[in-house]
């Protein structure tokens, strides 16, 4: 586990809290990540105590979890989210604002920074498409301006042409290395990650943009005003912003 106990504890309640906003007979994403994983184990509980739902997984993770805990999978040709729940490696408030409850409570939105398990091409799919997405993190992730690293996936040809276009920008890639296996990380999807950093990003809406205008980039970690609730994990309970 990649967090300290207080962080792990914040995580399972942003997931349990936005497990919580499910209802009988919906269809749900279901991110990737620890504390997306927390929110799975809490719908496997549900299901076990009669909730009717059918997830829509976002990777071999997401997959293989709700698996474990007993939650009916389906596929978007088959079924729209109505609610898709997902984590962050960053979020931050759109438009003016700051890292404070009161910044997020009165911001236009979210700027989130997806794809620390290079599972962001798919949660965009299925976070987009559901009619809610609920964003889970933990304190830590918070930010006034998002200048996490942003993942890009790539086609594995198109890779150094996309090194310069996005060093054209302004950003600096860096190709994710696999842990426990020589060269580099392999999505889910058989393309390559550049963890690009650009500092602070004031206007992400245009860096999004620009992302997505470049030929062999499969999809960036910006998800800029998607979220329709933010639920931040505390030390003692969860903030809930809703936009
Ligand atoms: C995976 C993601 C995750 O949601 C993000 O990395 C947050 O993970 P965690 O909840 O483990 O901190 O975007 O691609």
């Amino acid at each position: 586990m990649k967090s300290n106990d207080g962080t792990e504890s914040a995580k399972r309640r942003a997931g349990e809290s936005a497990a919580d906003r499910v209802r009988d007979g919906e269809v749900v994403g279901l991110g990737t990540g620890s504390t997306a994983a927390h929110a799975i184990r809490s719908l496997g509980r549900a299901v076990d105590g009669g909730l009717d739902i059918r997830g829509v997984p976002t990777s071999y993770q997401s997959r293989a979890l709700a698996r474990e805990v007993g939650i009916p999978l389906t596929t978007l040709e088959e079924a729209t989210p109505d609610v898709a729940i997902d984590g962050a490696d960053a979020a931050a408030p759109l438009g003016s604002g700051d890292a404070t409850t009161d910044g997020f409570d009165t911001a236009e939105g979210t700027v989130l920074v997806k794809g620390g398990g290079a599972a962001h091409a798919r949660e965009k799919v299925v976070d987009a498409a559901a009619d809610r997405l609920l964003v889970v993190v933990d304190e830590s992730k918070l930010a006034a301006t998002p200048d996490h690293p942003v993942p890009v996936e790539v086609l594995p040809d198109a890779t150094p042409t996309v090194r310069a276009r996005i060093a054209d920008l302004g950003g600096e890639p860096t190709l994710r290395a696999a842990e426990r296996k020589d060269g580099p990380v392999v999505t889910d999807n058989g393309n390559l990650v550049l963890d690009c950093a650009f500092g602070p990003i004031e206007d992400a809406g245009t860096t999004a943009r620009r992302l997505e205008a470049i030929p062999g980039v499969v999809a960036h970690g910006l998800f800029v005003d998607l979220a329709d609730e933010l639920h931040v994990g505390t030390p003692d309970g969860v903030a809930v912003h809703e936009y």
